[in-house]
């Protein structure tokens, strides 16, 4: 089996291999065929060869900004268009590419990749552990009064309603600049949340509001009508269906929740993309208005240097934890005391007695602060070697914001 890039010339034949692998047509160009894959680059995208030199399967990777805990932004690798053709499964093929495209990133000194799986048992064993999560929130136009918030007075109290803001409705094709430019302030903030490169908004490769599925936007704008907020959406048959809201802080996403809820000839709204513990179904009057539906994991985190993982997070308390960390994929194994202080952590080598072992990609479920250590030692995937270990990397791992990621690739 080789494994090698795909060239100017064959990247036709990179896309029929994961059309072929999906099990799927190309799509025409009127559909907007063909724009996701423009988006591709070219370096990134390997091709697997059987010995006669026939393509047999596909993966690539973007060259993505994924938000740290802390508002750090560093490189991630978002793979993707992995296939392998249903007539060479189960033979290797995705095992021989996961290692290969491992070992490239670590040249290139990436040290962490995500993805999006479109089945949850593929990716655990190479290392990826489910990091994000999102769900749909399903609101009855006859039950979305909003409460009056019980901390009026408290002067950043996101739900007063005197929004002094304005909402604009307008066509995708009016605004693009101005949601990549939302879109970009949103996404620094939020850990979680992936960059999406200027050329995906050019080229308008990807799913709504980047592609060119007609979409009306709701433009929110501050008080001195700097645009702060946005939310794409479409109608159909009385159901108003939001694709993403996009807000640089929760009395946006308020002013825009408002908006779609107050539409005319609307019965139900549809957000979909809600981060979990998301304030919105606190802000009705009525606490079950909001129907939770569609809950999933979303981004996926494989860590590929794990004391440059770990340090370059922010943190938001201080401690000391022993991990040993088992990477059984690579073949790796290390120990590491973790030291946060005011924020900053450092990650060093030791031979400490461990407080916590876990698996690489159990590391990478706990690493946003999405997902709570000790509900991974009661699952019996980690282990804590004293009492009080899981709930001290609670503490340590917790975020002060829930980690979130919408964008779709
Ligand atoms: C998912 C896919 C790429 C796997 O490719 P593959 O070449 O068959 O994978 P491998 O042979 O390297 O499998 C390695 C191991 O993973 C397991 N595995 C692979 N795909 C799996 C799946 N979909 N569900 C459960 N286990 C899976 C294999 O059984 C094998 O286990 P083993 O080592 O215990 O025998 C291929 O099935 C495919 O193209 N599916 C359709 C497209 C798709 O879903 N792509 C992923 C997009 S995110």
């Amino acid at each position: 089996m080789e494994i090698r890039p795909t060239t100017d010339t064959d990247l036709d034949v990179f896309v029929d291999t994961v059309h072929a692998a999906f099990g799927r047509f190309p799509e025409t160009p009127i559909e907007g065929g063909g724009l996701w894959w423009s988006a591709l680059e070219m370096d990134r995208c390997l091709l697997a060869l059987t010995a006669d030199g026939r393509p047999v399967g596909t993966a690539a990777a973007h060259s993505f900004e994924l938000t740290l805990p802390g508002e750090t932004p560093v490189p991630a690798a978002g793979v993707t268009a992995v296939g392998v053709l249903p007539s060479h499964r189960r033979q290797g093929v995705l095992s021989t590419m996961m290692r290969h495209q491992l070992a490239e990133l670590r040249a290139r000194g990436e040290f962490l990749s995500v993805l999006l799986a479109s089945e949850a048992p593929i990716y655990g064993r190479f290392g990826y552990g489910p990091a994000t999560y999102t769900a749909r929130l399903t609101v009855p136009r006859h039950q979305a009064a909003l409460a009056v918030p019980r901390a009026r007075g408290v002067a950043d109290a996101p739900a007063t309603g005197s929004d002094n803001g304005s909402v604009a409705v307008l066509r995708r094709a009016e605004c693009g600049e101005t949601l990549e430019e939302v879109y970009d302030r949103y996404r620094r903030a939020q850990p979680g949340a992936l960059s999406r490169p200027h050329r995906w908004w050019a080229l308008r490769a990807g799913q709504p509001p980047i592609s060119p599925a007609p979409r009306y936007v709701a433009v929110h704008r501050d008080a001195d009508g700097v645009p702060d907020g946005y939310a794409s959406y479409s109608i159909d048959s009385g159901t108003l269906t939001v694709d993403e809201t996009i807000a640089t802080d929760n009395a946006v996403f308020t002013a825009l929740a408002r908006f779609v809820l107050g539409h005319d000839l609307v019965t139900t709204g549809v957000f979909k993309h809600v981060p979990p513990e998301h304030p919105l179904r606190w802000q009705f009057a009525d606490f079950r208005a909001g129907e939770v539906s569609g809950d999933t994991d979303w981004l996926w985190v494989r860590l590929l240097d794990v004391p440059r993982a770990l340090t370059a997070r922010g943190w938001f308390m201080d401690g000391e934890l022993v991990l040993d960390v088992a990477d059984p994929f690579l073949g790796e194994h290390g120990r590491y005391l973790l030291t946060v202080r005011e924020g900053k952590a450092d990650c060093v080598p030791t031979d400490r007695e461990p407080d916590l072992s876990l698996d690489v990609s159990d590391l990478g479920s706990v690493y946003l602060g999405g997902t709570a250590p000790s509900t991974l030692v009661r699952a019996g995937h980690m282990r804590a070697h004293r009492p009080g270990a899981a709930t001290l990397a609670d503490a340590l791992f917790r975020t002060d914001r829930p980690p979130h990621c919408l964008h779709w690739f």
